[in-house]
């Protein structure tokens, strides 16, 4: 084999190898962090950092609108951007900064919203 065929074939296995994990990996939350009770008064101070992409009308412009979202759902897509799961790079480190008592402040205050 040429080195440069040598080169297309591990790209090619590493590739696979990776989507592979991906695909058998499924992102869990301890119920632990699950039962946090989020505080509204909270969420909503810290939420002013995010209503500048997501707007506050729930309007998407290229950006979702989260309000009125299950909070579960909003505390998944918090942690799983947190722990790099989930790609986009903004919300990485958006969701980067937050301790588990903040994101479920802000899961409950979107969650509240209409
Ligand atoms: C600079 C703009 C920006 C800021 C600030 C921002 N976000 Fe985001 N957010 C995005 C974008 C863009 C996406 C879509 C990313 C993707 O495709 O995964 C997103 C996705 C999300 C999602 C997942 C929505 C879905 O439909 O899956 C949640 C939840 C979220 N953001 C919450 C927040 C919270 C809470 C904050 C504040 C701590 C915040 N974001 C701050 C741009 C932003």
């Amino acid at each position: 084999m040429s080195l440069q065929s040598n080169l297309i074939a591990s790209v090619f296995l590493f590739g696979t190898a990776l989507n592979a994990e991906q695909a058998i990996e499924k992102f869990t939350l301890s119920p632990s962090i699950l039962e946090i009770q989020g505080d509204l008064a909270y969420g909503e101070y810290l939420a002013s950092d995010c209503q500048t992409c997501h707007r506050a009308d729930n309007s998407n412009q290229g950006i979702p609108g989260i309000n009125g979202r299950e909070i579960t759902e909003i505390v998944y897509a918090l942690h799983e951007y947190k722990n790099k799961y989930r790609k986009n790079q903004v919300m990485q480190m958006m969701a980067g900064g937050l301790g588990d008592e903040e994101i479920a402040a802000l899961a409950s205050y979107f969650a509240s919203l209409q």
